[in-house]
């Protein structure tokens, strides 16, 4: 198996792992859903009061993609790795009552709970779809907006998401997506760790990456922006448990604070040419 595949299927066996926690997906009961460093606080309160429970716990994301993405009624929106939904339920209700959001993911037990919450919600204009980010089941030209919540760094193929990305969009159509971006250096140990795979480490691009691969699949109009940068104090619950936190234990408090705080979530903005 090549490592490509190793590293797809250790993150998908760990999302239907985080799949089947259905109280609280993030694994995180020690913190409050809000004081979370990477998922916590990026809604506003009001903007998921008309979901059902506890929406903030079935988040996963390190961002809020629907916040930049200025959704219009009428849109058709995809969403790359829409976990338990909520973001494809937001994009749902900003464009009704004529556009579509899709939710995309490649994981049966996070489908499972996405299409519980949608039912539990009454979203009639949404649907999740079975399939991966390098291979997406919509035709050409068929999607005005694809945004992600901290997915794409999961992909061991980047260059052919960002493709399929520029593939499905129409002329015009834009990205929006909230994700991990590294600024610095990160040590091979981490890199090579497939649990900080899963955890959105291992395979965080830097900017500049990012911006090139963006540039390679044909878009334009390319914007970076840092929203949140960590630092070990923050990470609470699973984020900071996490074993591959661990693999720099024998470095100085001082240089592991620097190591963690290289890592930001960030908005990622893009255009496909008219
Ligand atoms: C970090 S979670 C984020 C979920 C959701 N976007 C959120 O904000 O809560 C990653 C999700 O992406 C899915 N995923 C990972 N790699 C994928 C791929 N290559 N294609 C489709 N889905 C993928 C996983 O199954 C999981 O549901």
């Amino acid at each position: 198996m090549s490592s490509d595949q190793t590293i797809k299927l250790t993150v998908r066996d760990y999302y239907a792992g985080r799949a089947l926690q259905a109280d609280d997906l993030s694994g995180n009961a020690c913190c409050d859903p809000a004081d979370r460093a990477i998922s916590g606080g990026n809604y506003e309160p009001e903007d998921l009061r008309w979901l059902p429970d506890d929406a903030q716990v079935f988040s996963l994301g390190c961002g809020n993609p629907i916040a930049m993405a200025e959704l219009r009624p009428g849109e058709t929106v995809l969403d790359f790795g829409s976990g338990a939904g909520l973001d494809v339920l937001l994009s749902a209700r900003r464009v009704a009552p004529d556009g579509t959001a899709y939710g995309l993911d490649m994981t049966d037990e996070m489908l499972e709970v996405a299409r519980a919450n949608q039912e539990k919600a009454g979203v009639t204009n949404a649907q999740f779809l079975k399939g991966e980010m390098e291979n997406v089941p919509l035709p050409d030209a068929s999607v005005d907006v694809i945004i992600s919540n901290c997915v794409v760094n999961l992909s061991p193929d980047k260059d052919r998401v960002l493709r399929e990305a520029f593939r499905v969009l129409k002329p015009g159509g834009r990205i929006a997506i909230s994700d991990i971006v590294v600024r610095g250096e990160i040590p091979d140990t981490l890199r090579s760790d497939l649990e900080a795979w899963s955890g959105c480490i291992a395979g965080a691009l830097s900017d500049a990456e990012y911006t090139a691969k963006l540039q390679g699949a044909g878009f334009h109009q390319i914007d970076i922006e840092t929203t949140r940068r960590y630092s070990l104090d923050s990470l609470c619950g699973a984020e900071d448990n996490a074993g591959y936190w661990k693999s720099l234990s024998h470095l100085s408090r001082q240089e592991q604070e620097e190591i963690v705080s290289r890592f930001t979530s960030s908005f990622v903005r893009a255009r496909k040419p008219g």
